[in-house]
């Protein structure tokens, strides 16, 4: 009896992926918007004063350069990375009258054209940041130097660093096309002029607070203008303060050389723009400063904004891929496998030992549960055995098999590269994150169903797989770091069955939403609140707020089942028809139905013919219906 409807099934499902491609949105409909996420608009751009590398710039720009160059290698969706880029255009901004002798950079190691180069800087985690001095050269070991980043939010912090790195180049006799950047230290100004070139004629001594970087800035800021000379003291070498008698900071003294003996020209106490007052001076002394500037000080207050405004279209599909509600798209989670595998699995250079451990488990439950074409399956299950029979592999091997993966005719993917349901509301939001977190749901619910009943199981599988995942892949460092934590003080280790492992995702999770909320990566579409909401999910809360998890338990279960997935611009007919020959099998999917969910799709397909005879009669055959059609009446 099963068998049969089985069979008759296939032949309803047949029938609907041959017509679901009036249903389907034209892929390259969704495949024109790639640049908004897949191939990201990465968090900088040419508005900004971080100059973008890639790698069809990298080697001309940073090898044998005449300046020197800090890069910061990134990853468009790791919330640390968006944290930290205000800070890292602020510290441009800083440097932004230098570009002639020091560049602040950025590699989006999200785009994939940047991955083989980010590969083989060994970049490991996000955000990295390196130095390259000039006259750089390629070679192995080459990978610049590491530079630490400060807090996030701290702008000055941050600056300071890079300050000490190149004062550091300085005392390495590099970096001298820079301006000379150690502190004054002498007792009084006799000296001022030994660090200076012959033909200075003023020098401007800056004396300032300890934690305050006027001086240099003003030295980096008018480097280019000739016969001048700019130092500082801080307020710690009060001696020289004190021999002088200022007590006021910050302060500016200007100093005349070329007589047998500096003497002060002018000086101010406790000003407020110390390179107002250098401009003022100089231009009383017939110096044009503007001219030696790249950027006027006017320009200063150009800080950027993240307001990448998206095409009315993509607005439109995020607007209705929210009003479906809590659902799971197929394309998100294809995506996600490509992303994991394509992506972050790749960028190791060798995968070995615990690693090579960790990923074999992964492969092994995805093979299990991921839902693919069949296909697909005999794609994750060659890779999964040449893991199994290898002491190490190098990323860039896995790399090949993705992108051979991709290639037409393969019938792997099922779905362009593209998020859907987890679709940011600007570039930088979501995406990838949302995907792994949406993948795991999927795949601890799906061993719960497909398990059923079955003894001699691992409940751990799944978490197990993801912990190891998430400790040795992911690429949000920080994410990892919170989620080990997280994984021990939840006894990750004592889960004791499949139903189990579903609630403790979602726990899980919902601390990490708990901590997010209100954070500054927070889509504001897609605010982090308690999942389910009380409006999706009634009785999922008791009257007094606290959970009923049994209730929680359906609701995830539902929504991550394999029958409740969305196909929507999904080519149901690679999912179900990978294998076009006679050993065609009914497709895993179908294998975890039972019979009484088979009878109810039977109907429902029989209903959904109906439906589409009728709308065929009645609109006429229409190749390629706009996504908004499409997605008006899923
Ligand atoms: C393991 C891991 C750790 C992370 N740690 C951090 C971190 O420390 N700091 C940081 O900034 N970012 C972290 N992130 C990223 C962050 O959790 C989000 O993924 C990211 O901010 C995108 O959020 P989102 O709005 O797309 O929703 P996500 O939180 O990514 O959720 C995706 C989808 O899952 C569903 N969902 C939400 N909550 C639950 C739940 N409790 N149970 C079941 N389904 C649910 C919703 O449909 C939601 O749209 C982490 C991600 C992962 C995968
Ligand atoms: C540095 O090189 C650039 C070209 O790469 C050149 O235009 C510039 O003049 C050089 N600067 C110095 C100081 O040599
Ligand atoms: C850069 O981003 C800003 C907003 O962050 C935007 O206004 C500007 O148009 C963008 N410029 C380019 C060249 O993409
Ligand atoms: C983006 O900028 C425009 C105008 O600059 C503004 O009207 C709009 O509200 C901004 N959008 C967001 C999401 O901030
Ligand atoms: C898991 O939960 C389901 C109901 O969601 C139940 O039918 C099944 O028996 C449970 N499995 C175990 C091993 O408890
Ligand atoms: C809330 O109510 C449920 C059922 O009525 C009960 O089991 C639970 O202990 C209550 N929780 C609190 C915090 O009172
Ligand atoms: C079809 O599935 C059955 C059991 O599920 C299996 O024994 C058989 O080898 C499969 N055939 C093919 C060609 O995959």
């Amino acid at each position: 009896m099963s068998v049969l409807l089985i069979q008759c099934i296939h032949m309803f499902l047949l029938l609907i992926s041959f017509s679901s491609n009036t249903f389907s949105v034209p892929l390259e409909q969704i495949g024109h918007q790639q640049n908004s996420e897949l191939v990201p608009q990465g968090l900088y751009n040419a508005s900004d004063m971080v100059e973008v590398l890639t790698v069809n710039n990298f080697n001309r720009k940073i090898y044998g350069s005449n300046r020197s160059w800090l890069v910061e290698f990134y990853n468009t969706w790791c919330g640390h990375c968006q944290r930290y880029a205000p800070t890292y255009k602020a510290v441009a901004n800083y440097f932004k009258n230098c570009k002639d002798i020091f560049i602040v950079a950025a590699v989006d190691c999200s785009n994939d054209i940047n991955q083989q180069l980010c590969r083989n800087f060994e970049i490991m985690g996000y955000p990295t940041l390196r130095y390259f001095h000039e006259n750089y050269v390629e070679g192995p070991g080459n990978l610049g130097l590491n530079v630490l980043r400060d807090g996030a939010e701290n702008v000055d912090g941050n600056i300071k660093i890079v300050l000490n790195t190149l004062q550091l180049e300085q005392k390495n006799n590099r970096a001298k096309m820079l301006p000379y950047l150690h502190a004054y230290e002498h007792s009084d100004i006799s000296k001022i002029f030994d660090k200076a070139k012959q033909e200075v004629q003023f020098a401007f001594l800056v004396l300032e607070d300890d934690d305050t970087m006027l001086g240099i800035e003003a030295a980096l800021t008018f480097h280019k203008v000739p016969n001048i000379f700019i130092t500082y003291s801080q307020k710690s070498n009060n001696v020289l303060a004190r021999s002088l008698n200022f007590n006021e900071f910050p302060s500016l003294i200007i100093i005349r050389g070329g007589a047998t003996k500096p003497v002060v020209e002018e000086s101010f106490q406790k000003i407020h723009n110390v390179k107002e007052y250098i401009i003022n001076f100089l231009k009383r002394k017939d110096i044009n400063v503007d001219t030696y500037l790249s950027y006027n000080e006017k320009d200063l207050k150009n800080v950027q904004d993240n307001n990448k405004t998206k095409t009315l279209i993509e607005q439109d599909i995020i607007k209705k891929v929210k009003a479906m509600g809590d659902v799971v798209f197929q394309m998100d989670l294809e995506t996600t496998l490509r992303f994991l595998l394509g992506r972050e699995v790749s960028r190791n250079k060798v995968i070995e030992g615990e690693k090579l451990l960790a990923l074999r488990d992964l492969l092994k439950v995805l093979t299990k549960y991921f839902p693919l074409s069949k296909k697909g399956i005999l794609f994750l299950n060659d890779l999964s055995s040449k893991l199994t029979n290898t002491d190490s592999i190098r990323g860039a091997e896995i790399s090949v098999l993705i992108k051979n993966s991709e290639r037409e005719g393969q019938l792997i993917w099922s779905s362009p590269k593209q998020w859907l349901g987890c679709k940011g509301s600007t570039a930088g939001h979501r995406g990838y994150p949302c995907g792994v977190w949406t993948m795991f749901h999927y795949l601890t619910v799906n061993a719960a169903d497909y398990n059923k009943g079955r003894r001699q199981v691992n409940p751990k599988e799944i978490l197990m797989a993801m912990h190891g995942y998430i400790k040795n892949f992911f690429g949000c460092a920080e994410c990892s770091q919170h989620f080990q934590k997280m994984a021990a003080e939840r006894k990750i280790e004592q889960v004791s069955s499949l139903n189990e492992s579903v609630l403790w995702l979602w726990k899980a999770h919902n601390e990490v939403n708990e901590r997010l909320a209100g954070d500054l990566t927070e889509d504001p579409a897609y605010p982090k609140r308690q999942f389910p909401t009380v409006e999706r999910c009634p009785p999922c809360r008791y009257n007094n707020g606290s959970w009923n998890e049994n209730e929680v338990e359906k609701y995830i279960k539902h929504m991550y089942s394999s029958i409740n997935i969305r196909y929507m611009s999904s080519d149901t007919k690679i999912l179900h028809m990978g294998l076009e020959d006679s050993s065609y099998n009914s497709s895993r999917v179908l294998d975890s139905i039972d019979s009484s969910m088979l009878l109810i799709l039977y109907f429902s397909s029989f209903l959904l013919l109906i439906i589409l005879v009728r709308m065929f009669l009645k609109r006429g055959y229409r190749k390629k219906p706009y996504v908004h059609d499409l997605l008006g009446k899923v």
